[in-house]
């Protein structure tokens, strides 16, 4: 597939996403996009910070923000997916993130500021499709060992639930943390660093 065909199915994914406000997914999982946040359309391209409150989103759901026109997923995981997180690191090509982008201020076991919401750029690090979030334990497409996590639908790569990329697949690297910081218990700014976790 050309550049250009990946970004043209890539601008229909993110049309997809801005399409699927207040909608409810596969299984149930509401992915519902904020994109009314102040500061105006007009900032919000040109990259300043986008604050998002998370007060609604339950354990278990992803809510997906724009911030400088990306995607932006929030994810607040229950205590089963933190619990999981360690399992499969064998399973991971770098499950210590020594590589790719995350703030300093982000825990290298959770890559998140809190453990309970994770916040990663919601582009995949191959040729930048937008993964698809899928929680499920064991779904039968994606194999008995499969712990929840983030599938990119172009060419195959796999994401556990801290966006660390699997090994055997096209992605080089682990999902991108973008900055971010709280401003009250489950209000977020993204676009701005925050303080050490
Ligand atoms: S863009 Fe190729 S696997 Fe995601």
């Amino acid at each position: 597939m050309s550049d250009n065909q990946v970004n043209q199915k890539r601008r229909r994914l993110l049309i997809g996403v801005t399409s699927a406000i207040g909608a409810v997914g596969v299984g149930g999982i509401a992915v519902p996009f904020i994109g009314s946040w102040s500061p105006s359309a007009r900032a919000r391209a040109a990259g300043a910070p986008v604050k998002a409150d998370i007060s609604k989103l339950e354990p278990g759901q992803m809510v997906i923000i724009e911030w400088r026109g990306k995607p932006v997923f929030v994810v607040r995981r229950t205590e089963e997916t933190l619990a999981n997180l360690t399992k499969r690191d064998d399973a991971l090509r770098d499950p210590n993130c020594e590589e790719g982008e995350q703030p300093e201020y982000v825990s290298k076991i959770h890559r998140s500021i809190k453990p309970e919401y994770l916040v990663l750029t919601g582009i995949c690090t191959h040729l930048g499709c937008s993964p698809k979030f899928r929680p499920e334990l064991a779904p039968e497409d994606l194999g008995e060992e499969w712990l929840g996590g983030f599938f990119c639908p172009c060419h195959g790569s796999r994401f556990d639930l801290a966006g660390r990329v699997f090994k055997g697949v096209p992605a080089p690297t682990n999902l991108t943390v973008p900055p971010y910081k709280y401003i009250s218990d489950t209000t977020i700014v993204i676009g701005v660093d925050g303080e050490e976790a």
